[in-house]
């Protein structure tokens, strides 16, 4: 199995990327081989809109996303995390997602087979558990209709600003590292 992880945050020390590195922990444990792309330590360049995809099976930008196309297709699970900016995944993150153009036909259905196991993790500073739900459920609900995977949890850190504070909460670590363990269970 393989399980790769895609960290939307620029905090290499940052709390989403540690509640990745949790998820893909607790894979490994469980005998997956893992990866993680740091988006931020990645040369791309937002869709351009030129429909070369639609015509082609693949994206006709040729940049670090390239390998990660390459990656996820041969993934098995896949961890999404990214933090809040401005109520919404940060840029990264969405500008990869954007990319994912190329991952689907012209009538929106997916190129991926269906059924690779996927978990979000979000991070927002806000208290309010409420406050952005419903970007985690919308990310999601992409990930699972125009990728075809089976998002089986979404993890998010609340009330977290530091870079690493969440290392302190041990329930949630534990949760992300069960999440990776119980990926293909
Ligand atoms: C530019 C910027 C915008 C942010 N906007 C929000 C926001 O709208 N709502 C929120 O709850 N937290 C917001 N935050 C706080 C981050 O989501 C929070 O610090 C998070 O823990 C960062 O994750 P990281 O440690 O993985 O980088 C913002 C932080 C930055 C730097």
């Amino acid at each position: 199995m393989k399980v790769i992880g895609i960290v939307g945050s620029p905090r290499k020390n940052g709390n989403t990327n540690i509640l990745v590195q949790q998820v893909l922990k607790g894979a490994e444990e469980a005998g997956a081989e893992t990866r993680i792309f740091i988006l931020n330590e990645m040369n791309y360049r937002g869709c351009q809109g030129c429909g070369y995809c639609k015509s082609h099976d693949k994206c006709k930008l040729e940049d670090d996303l390239t390998e990660l196309f390459d990656e996820l297709a041969l993934a098995d699970g896949v961890v999404f995390g990214s933090p809040i900016y401005f109520g919404q995944f940060t840029g990264q993150m969405r500008l990869f997602l954007d990319r994912c153009y190329s991952l689907i036909n012209a009538d929106f259905s997916s190129r991926l087979p269906a059924g690779k196991k996927a978990v979000i993790i979000g991070m927002q500073g806000a208290p309010d558990a409420a406050a952005f739900k419903g970007v985690y459920d919308e990310f999601g609900g992409q990930i699972s209709n125009f990728m075809r995977m089976d998002v089986k949890d979404t993890i998010v850190g609340i009330g977290y600003n530091a870079p690493g504070e969440v290392k302190g909460d041990s329930e949630l670590m534990e949760r992300a590292k069960n999440a990776g363990l119980n990926l293909f269970k």
